[in-house]
């Protein structure tokens, strides 16, 4: 047969995603096994002198969840014998790489991930005075709403310079090339600011129009 047939992308009723326990039940199934063949045979000792880094691939990975199930359970197991031989108190590292099909739906694969910046959730909650009704940035917007695009970033940052940290080498470089205003400079007159606004204009005659 030719041509390829991922499974079914998204998270609607007929999504993989939302259809795949007997996947995750084989799993289940076989995690004694790949937890006996680690403790067996991945060789741990190399580790120490070389580099701390191991590598993962999932063939086959799909949308998820069951794969971050499935490489959670690798990556505990090789914990687990890697510290039980007490070779060394260093973190081991782990890089995963997910395969599957061109067409397999990646950007619900990767929307699962936890640490990905979002926008800030309160945004969406219409009772709240942070809705931004017609806006698409913080641009004009309240006060409110610029604090919780603060709250986002700052959180958004730690989570992207503790995962940099991590990978940063003793006496390494990081150059951050990111735009900023200072305290009293409006962001509605830069021309970042302008541009949010233009393409915020174009976007609600859009709906608008649509919606007419
Ligand atoms: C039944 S799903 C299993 C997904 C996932 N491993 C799980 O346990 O939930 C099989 C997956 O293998 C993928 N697949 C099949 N043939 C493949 C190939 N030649 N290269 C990459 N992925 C392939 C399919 O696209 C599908 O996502």
């Amino acid at each position: 047969m030719s041509g390829s047939f991922p499974m079914n992308g998204g998270n609607g009723i007929y999504s993989y995603t939302k259809n795949s326990e007997f996947q995750r039940e084989a799993l289940n199934t076989i995690k004694e096994m790949i937890d006996m063949a680690i403790a067996e045979k991945l060789d741990v000792k190399h580790l120490t002198s070389t580099s701390r880094s191991i590598h993962l691939a999932d063939l086959g990975c799909s949308v998820g969840p069951n794969t971050f199930i499935a490489m959670q359970n690798v990556i505990a197991a090789a914990e687990k014998k890697y510290y039980a031989k007490s070779l060394s108190s260093e973190k081991l590292e782990f890089q995963v790489f997910f395969n599957d099909h061109i067409s397999n739906d990646f950007n619900t694969l990767f929307a699962a991930l936890p640490w990905l910046s979002k926008v800030p959730e309160k945004l969406l909650d219409k009772n709240s005075p942070t809705w931004n009704k017609g806006k698409i940035h913080y641009t004009g917007a309240s006060g409110e709403v610029m604090k919780a695009y603060a709250a986002q970033f700052e959180s958004d940052m730690e989570n992207f310079l503790e995962a940099r940290a991590k990978e940063v080498v003793v006496g390494g470089v990081m150059v951050l090339a990111i735009q900023s205003l200072l305290d009293d400079v409006d962001q509605s007159k830069t021309p970042s600011g302008l541009m949010f606004k233009f393409v915020e204009a174009g976007l609600m005659d859009m709906v608008n129009a649509v919606s007419q």
